[in-house]
């Protein structure tokens, strides 16, 4: 029987988990997931997976120090890491060097030193275009980065409710395949249209797209435009990346994209994800005190700041309507749900006596936005969590529709590789510091 070997790597409760197993349980053999919350006694989310998906395999340090246990036979890893600052500095005895903790570069060596076949990661859309006063380098130091490591790229910005769920949640998703185990790849050619191209693509097979109108396909040498990552960081002046794209042996191909019209899912709405009024305990009910807060947080504000030279600038935030609106999918939900915040849920509905009131969401609600099972997180004791968690997450239905992909191109690895005596696909790849 086929199965492919997933490792899961900063899993929190294990979205992209539940997600593969909702395509189907029998397919995949979890080798190893790892879970850490820098600086927490009480590890919540690590817990909340091991209360879903047993012991088994399941690791709980960070993953600096957990990777060396990671087994050699990956065939994909997964995982949703945090957009930090990527670039890296030379130093006289170790070369070039990457920042210590940045997560970048745990994957990075996981990547060099266990070689899974097939990679497929998760990120806020922003990474495209971090940081701020360099455009675009942070994602350029990555694809040059998995390039040198000997994988092949492509990327999507997808935003999870443009596709019927009921989450307003934008994040790019990065798969990657490990060119030696696969028929050498090669760059699209002028001849093929776009659409031809998202055909052959892991994401827009699923999430169908166009080509945006108004931008102009980017396409060129890049890798070898760069001696390496301190390079990149150093010079990088490509600016910002377009929402696909494409690295196969080095040359980038990108676009921007807008959803297809034609595709034309069920939408689902904030209103049906809602529990049964029977069901909301008093607790989530605003009372004036907390509705006068949502009032002041959600009016235009126009504030005088200082930068850290003492300057003074406006801070201004426009005017948000007090309501989330039940008939859209609902806006992004941030770890912070829990407190009283702009960005809060705040909603309108009838009570279990018939009477139209105000409150927040629930924790069943906020696991609903993310397509969760009910009560996923019910073993963390503190709602506070269980909405941080959620925060965190990433929304399911997004991995349990890209899974039959997984498999697909897990189908086209050619089986007869040579094998070195770890159990590993060889690979030459140039050693570097990193
Ligand atoms: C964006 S969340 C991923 C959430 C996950 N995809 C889910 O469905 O819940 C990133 C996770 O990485 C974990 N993390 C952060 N630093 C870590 C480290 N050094 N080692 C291991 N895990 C870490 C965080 O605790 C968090 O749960």
């Amino acid at each position: 029987m086929k199965t492919i070997n997933v490792v899961e790597l900063f899993a929190g409760v294990g979205g992209f988990r539940l997600g593969l197993e909702r395509y189907n349980k029998n397919l995949w053999n979890f080798i190893f997931a790892n879970q850490w919350e820098p600086n927490k006694k009480v590890q919540h989310a690590f817990n909340c997976y091991v209360n879903n998906f047993g012991p088994e395999n399941v690791n709980n340090e960070d993953i600096a120090i957990a990777k060396e246990k990671i087994p050699n036979n990956v065939d994909l890893l997964v995982g949703g890491f945090p957009c930090q600052d990527y670039s890296v500095a030379a130093t006289k005895a170790k070369g070039i060097e990457g920042k210590k903790g940045v997560l970048w570069w745990e994957i990075s060596w996981i990547l060099k030193h266990k070689k899974p076949k097939m990679v497929l990661l998760e990120n806020v859309d922003r990474l495209l275009k971090s940081p701020s006063a360099k455009r675009g380098r942070d994602f350029a130091i990555m694809l040059f980065n998995l390039n040198k490591l000997g994988y092949d790229v492509e990327w999507q910005v997808i935003n999870a409710a443009d596709y019927g769920m009921p989450q307003r949640r934008k994040r790019v998703f990065i798969f990657a395949k490990l060119r030696e185990c696969f028929e050498t790849a090669v760059m699209f050619d002028d001849e093929q249209t776009l659409e031809e191209i998202n055909e052959s693509s892991v994401f827009s097979t699923v999430f169908p797209v166009v080509e945006k109108s108004s931008t102009k396909v980017k396409q060129m040498e890049f890798s070898s435009q760069f001696d390496d990552e301190l390079d990149i960081t150093e010079n990088y002046n490509g600016g910002k990346f377009l929402t696909k794209g494409f690295l196969i042996n080095g040359d980038l191909l990108e676009y921007e994209i807008e959803v297809d019209p034609n595709f034309n899912p069920e939408r689902l709405c904030l209103r049906d994800i809602l529990q049964n009024p029977d069901e909301i305990e008093e607790k989530f009910y605003l009372n004036q005190e907390q509705l006068k807060k949502m009032k002041e947080l959600r009016s235009a504000k126009k504030r005088e700041r200082f930068k850290p030279n003492g300057e003074p600038y406006y801070y201004s935030e426009g005017r948000m309507n007090l309501l989330d609106n039940l008939d859209r999918p609902g806006r992004t939900m941030l770890t912070s749900e829990s407190s009283l915040n702009r960005s809060t849920h705040l909603i309108q509905t009838l009570d279990k006596n018939g009477r139209n009131r105000r409150r927040f969401i629930t924790p069943i609600e906020a696991e609903r936005l993310n397509c969760f099972d009910d009560d996923w997180t019910v073993s963390i004791t503190s709602e506070k969590m269980r909405y941080f968690c959620m925060g965190n997450a990433l929304v399911v239905d997004i991995i349990q529709n890209l899974a039959d992909q997984i498999e697909r191109v897990y189908d086209e690895l050619i089986v007869n590789l040579k094998i070195n005596q770890n159990n590993i696909k060889t690979c030459d790849l140039e050693e570097y510091d990193v």
